[in-house]
């Protein structure tokens, strides 16, 4: 592997552990403005210290995000489409590599919709954007999204997180299911878990502690950390989980429930 690219996946994946807490704040590339993520200067500064690294579109990084921060950077390239439509599968890439370099991305990201009717147009953009970032040193990761049609289960989210890798991806992020093992055990690249919609607060630990422990190189977790009534007591203890092994219940009573 290219030293560049290995030097920025390492900025992602912690190599002490290569496990990894990212924080998506990526939602209104497509949502507008998500609860929680209203005045994202005021809600996520506060969690940049916590989080290994900040998922989020270059509008957002430019605007609401300090410079000097210094939290490294999974830019969101993709997207074309709103909640408004029924089909969200329309994407294109909407941010230009040179771009990315410009912002310092430590990666790029773009949802590819497998068994969808753009199928075909997300893995091509996948694939062209893995050659654009091949160029520049610049890792992909492939978020496996999911139509509202479609089962969560291993079977399909095996099928999708394996063609992301066979494309080039670096990382892929899909959704945690019963069996969670065979996507992993499947795909050679590392798969980090989404979040998905605002849950308790020892539900979404116990996604992320049966996602560690059935293989996920980490979270890539937004709703149930910016959402949570203590966002930044939330993100410490997913970070205890992810990275030091803390159990659901463990964070949620000494990490979650105690920390002011
Ligand atoms: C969705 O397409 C976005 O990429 C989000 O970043 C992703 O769903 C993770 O956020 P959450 O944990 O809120 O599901």
């Amino acid at each position: 592997m290219d030293y560049g690219l290995k030097n920025r996946l390492s900025r992602i994946i912690k190599p002490k552990d290569n496990k990894t807490v990212m924080l998506a704040i990526d939602h209104g590339y497509f949502m507008g403005p998500t609860a929680g993520l209203e005045n994202i200067k005021r809600s996520i500064a506060p969690l940049l210290n916590y989080a290994d690294s900040l998922m989020l579109t270059r509008g957002i990084l430019r605007n609401q995000i300090d410079a000097g921060a210094g939290i490294p950077i999974v830019l969101r390239v993709s997207g074309g489409t709103s909640i408004l439509k029924d089909d969200l599968s329309d994407e294109d890439i909407t941010v230009s590599m040179e771009d990315a370099v410009r912002l310092n991305a430590s990666a790029v990201a773009l949802s590819i919709f497998i068994g969808s009717k753009n199928e075909k147009q997300g893995i091509i953009n996948l694939a062209r954007l893995v050659d654009e970032g091949n160029r520049y040193g610049i890792p992909v990761l492939a978020v496996t999204a999911v139509g509202r049609e479609m089962t969560r289960d291993a079977r399909y989210l095996s099928l999708a997180v394996r063609i992301a890798a066979e494309t080039g991806a670096s990382i892929v992020k899909t959704y945690y299911c019963d069996d969670f093992e065979r996507v992993v055990n499947t795909c050679p690249v590392p798969v980090v878990v989404a979040g998905g919609k605002k849950t308790g607060e020892e539900e979404a630990l116990e996604l992320a502690y049966n996602a560690i422990k059935r293989g996920a190189a980490g979270v890539d977790m937004g709703r149930n950390i910016f959402q949570s009534e203590k966002p930044v007591n939330m993100i410490k203890a997913v970070k205890a989980v992810v990275h030091k092994g803390l159990t659901a219940e463990e964070a949620y009573n000494t990490v979650y429930n105690i920390i002011k």
